[in-house]
């Protein structure tokens, strides 16, 4: 048989996806499971957005559209950025992809050359490092702080000359901790410093509790020559399934993600557009009630792990999730993950796959009932756990 890529062969498929995948066959065989696992809202899409992707496709557009999305959508985007974020950006200086995730694997592959460094503080999100492996780059992982914040001082000697991008999601997914000031500013530093790129995933802006989400670009408008700003409809719009994701960076990148998504996806749907377009035009109010729910949710989340005797949390600013430290009890959070599943039918992501053993990460994007027994069984779990 012929030899295939040793480099995707060495890749790890999504933790999270296959997780989410035990945890549907177990429930498909009977089993009762509590999925914390999951990384989406548990509301639905606003019906005014699914009325106008019906409306689209009855009106015919089901065709190809522009490779990188179309001027319309792009243009709508650079309004959703002004009005909310206060960042000015021209349509020329927006890509749209098939989620962000396909936007942020096409940024590694246009910014990197081979063996070029990428910095990813832990925890990060689970598919940065295997698309910077896949796109030919080094991942470069560092340490996290108390407070989940990343260690500035450790990134500074990790820098070496081949490191190119510094990437991170704030809100953080995992954790749901919000970049400080101070740690923007820092991270702008650096970069301006040693010359490097910037991505900052803000795909949870719009999920930010109790204070105001805030980017590097808007700290500092500057940043914006050597800044890739990864977004979508994901999160925000409960429009995971649409698959509506964008970059809005200089056009010497966002030209070659487009050139890319030319020779890939080509674009998304040409009803998926309309539909997105009409969700960025009605803008943050529209979702603001879930939004209220899942801060709701958060708080009571709060409550009932920190009465769990040997748990601890940093308090989540932002995002869906919990990131709850299990390391008083044992160190082994993939192990811990699978007796949890196995035994009390609960799916949480283990930390290692996040590069933090020691935790687990609770999505609280469920109903109050589903999360006071969920908590209630991780309590459980963790009282009999013998490591
Ligand atoms: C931090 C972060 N970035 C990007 C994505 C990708 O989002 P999507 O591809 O659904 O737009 C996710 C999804 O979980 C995420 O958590």
């Amino acid at each position: 048989m012929p030899s295939v890529s040793n480099l995707i062969q060495q890749l790890k498929a999504s933790p999270t996806l296959a997780l989410n995948t035990k945890a549907k066959s177990m429930k498909a065989s009977g089993k009762d499971i509590i999925n914390f696992g999951v990384g989406e809202p548990d509301f639905g899409t606003h019906s005014s957005i699914i009325d106008e992707a019906i409306a689209a496709l009855k009106a015919g557009k089901t065709k190809y559209g522009p490779a990188g999305g179309s001027l319309p959508l792009r243009t709508a985007i650079t309004q959703k950025l002004k009005n909310e974020n206060q960042m000015d950006f021209e349509a020329n200086e927006v890509v749209v992809g098939m989620g962000a995730k396909e936007i942020l694997f096409h940024t590694f592959l246009s910014l990197l050359n081979p063996g070029e460094e990428v910095i990813i503080p832990n925890p990060f999100w689970v598919s940065y490092k295997d698309q910077v492996a896949a796109a030919h780059g080094t991942p470069v992982m560092v340490g996290m702080q108390k407070d989940g914040q990343p260690d500035l001082e450790e990134i500074k000697t990790k820098i070496t000359s081949n490191t190119k991008v510094i990437v991170f999601s704030s809100p953080n997914n995992p954790s749901g901790v919000t970049y400080s000031e101070t740690t923007l500013l820092g991270l702008i530093e650096i970069a301006q410093k040693h010359d490097l790129w910037v991505i900052s995933d803000e795909i949870y802006e719009r999920m930010v509790f109790d204070q105001k989400h805030v980017s590097v670009l808007n700290l500092r408008p500057e940043i914006k020559e050597r800044c890739v700003l990864i977004n979508g409809l994901s999160k925000g719009y409960a429009m995971t399934g649409w698959r509506v994701g964008y970059a809005a960076g200089p056009t010497s990148i966002i030209s070659l993600i487009k050139k890319l998504q030319s020779h890939s996806s080509t674009c998304i749907p040409p009803f998926i557009e309309a539909a997105a377009i009409k969700a960025l035009d009605a803008g943050p109010s529209l979702m603001s009630e879930h939004m209220n729910t899942l801060n709701e949710r958060r708080k009571l989340a709060m409550q009932l792990v920190s009465e769990i005797p040997g748990a601890g949390f940093i308090e989540p600013k932002g995002a869906f999730y919990l990131f709850v430290d299990i390391s008083k009890v044992t160190s082994d959070s993939f192990a811990f993950s699978n007796y949890l599943l196995e035994n009390f039918y609960v799916a949480a992501v283990p930390g290692e796959a996040f590069g933090t053993p020691g935790f687990l990460r609770i999505s609280y994007a469920v109903d109050t009932q589903t999360l006071k027994s969920g908590i209630q069984k991780l309590k459980e779990a963790l009282e009999s756990y013998e490591s």
